[in-house]
């Protein structure tokens, strides 16, 4: 069951969301990372779960074609097939799963379960320099906001979570009261460059411990645009039409997103550094699919030099869902012979 002594090669496949992708990694080294985008979903404003499945059907074969291509590798030279396993949507998962397990019946290699939210705190992991154990990560993604303990590779422990919305969800709920299509995290991201944070004032929860909450801000986002930002206390109480809660937005949009971008920031930095000083730890990373946003990117450099962490971010590519990370949560298990049997179950919800 053992791959060539000292040559580990892994075929990795990862079909959680709206994105089939697959990555060939050896030793470590991440030969090739391809992903199919599904369109199919922008017109819904949301991920519809049961097109996701069937584009995930259409999209498989010829995404794992192509990176087996990219790395100028053939199935036969593949040592083990990773998958995730969990979290996500049911239907995309399984169609993943699946793949996986029938490769790996028909090729007699081992069978790898990887977590989606541990693969994303690994993509630290992709390329150099790499974060020395124990470090903390930020792992803030379209489902999950997480500040994880990671003590090794395998071994990593969740310290704070969100109580209710992800960063994510954050982002693209107030993209879409913005009248922004879907997924409105880079939209934000893109018109916040030009706008002024300091322009609107939104609330900080007051979470106790490293626990997160969003949805109060989503509620005051929703109140300050129908009242068309006049009042400062962002209750349902001064409505405005909707012609004049357009104008508002049209005229001030950059400003709006610069200051929602900014307070979804502030809130990850303030429990990242409270984090840091509960365990000591100051090699830090971030991930996920925010970890992509320029301003969540440059307050994490500046928060970092003042703290006295060493700061590391995936490659942009490795920061929103991608089989790389598969492929590299994979490999660490190939070393740690941590294999699934083909009856392993695809899982919604995931324990870590
Ligand atoms: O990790 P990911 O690709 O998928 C999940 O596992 O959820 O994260 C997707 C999330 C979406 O909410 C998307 O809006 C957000 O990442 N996102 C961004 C940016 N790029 C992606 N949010 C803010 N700014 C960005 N540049
Ligand atoms: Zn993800």
């Amino acid at each position: 069951m053992k791959g060539t002594p000292g040559e580990v090669t892994i075929l990795a496949i990862e079909s959680s969301c709206d994105e089939t992708a697959a990555a060939v990694c050896k030793n470590g080294h991440i030969l090739s990372n391809k992903i199919a985008n599904q369109e199919v979903h922008k017109k819904f404003g949301g991920v519809v779960p049961e097109l996701a499945s069937r584009a995930h059907l259409q999209n498989i074969v010829p995404v794992v074609d192509l990176a087996l291509k990219e790395a100028n590798c053939n199935l036969h030279e593949i040592d083990a097939i990773a998958f995730t396993q969990s979290p996500g949507l049911i239907g995309s998962l399984l169609v993943g799963g699946q793949f996986a397990k029938s490769l790996s019946l028909a090729l007699h290699k081992p069978l790898i379960a990887v977590h989606h939210m541990q693969a994303h705190v690994l993509a630290n992991l992709i390329g150099e320099p790499k974060p020395e154990f124990p470090f903390l990560c930020l792992t803030v993604s379209g489902g999950h906001t997480q500040i994880v303990y990671c003590e090794t590779a395998t071994k990593m422990q969740v310290i704070g979570e969100t109580i209710d919305d992800a960063a994510g969800e954050a982002f693209d709920k107030s993209a879409k009261l913005l009248g922004l299509p879907y997924p409105g995290g880079p939209l934000i991201d893109k018109y916040a460059k030009q706008g002024d944070p300091k322009r609107f004032q939104f609330p900080e929860p007051q979470m106790p411990g490293l626990d997160f909450s969003f949805s109060g801000l989503k509620t005051a986002i929703l109140y300050f645009i129908q009242n068309a930002g006049e009042s400062l206390v962002y209750k349902q109480e001064n409505i405005k039409s909707e012609e004049v809660q357009q104008k508002f937005i049209k005229e001030n949009l950059n400003d709006i997103c610069a200051s929602i971008q900014q307070r979804i920031v502030s809130i990850l930095m303030n429990k990242l550094i409270k984090a840091s000083r509960t365990t000591g730890i100051k090699q830090v990373c971030i991930a996920g699919g925010v970890s992509a946003n320029s301003g969540l990117r440059k307050s994490f450099e500046e928060v970092g030099k003042e703290q006295g962490w060493k700061t590391f971010i995936p490659a942009f590519e490795y920061c929103t869902d991608n089989a790389a990370m598969i492929a590299i949560a994979g490999y660490y298990k190939f070393l740690d012979q941590d294999f699934s049997e083909l009856t392993v179950v695809s899982s919604a919800r995931a324990e870590w």
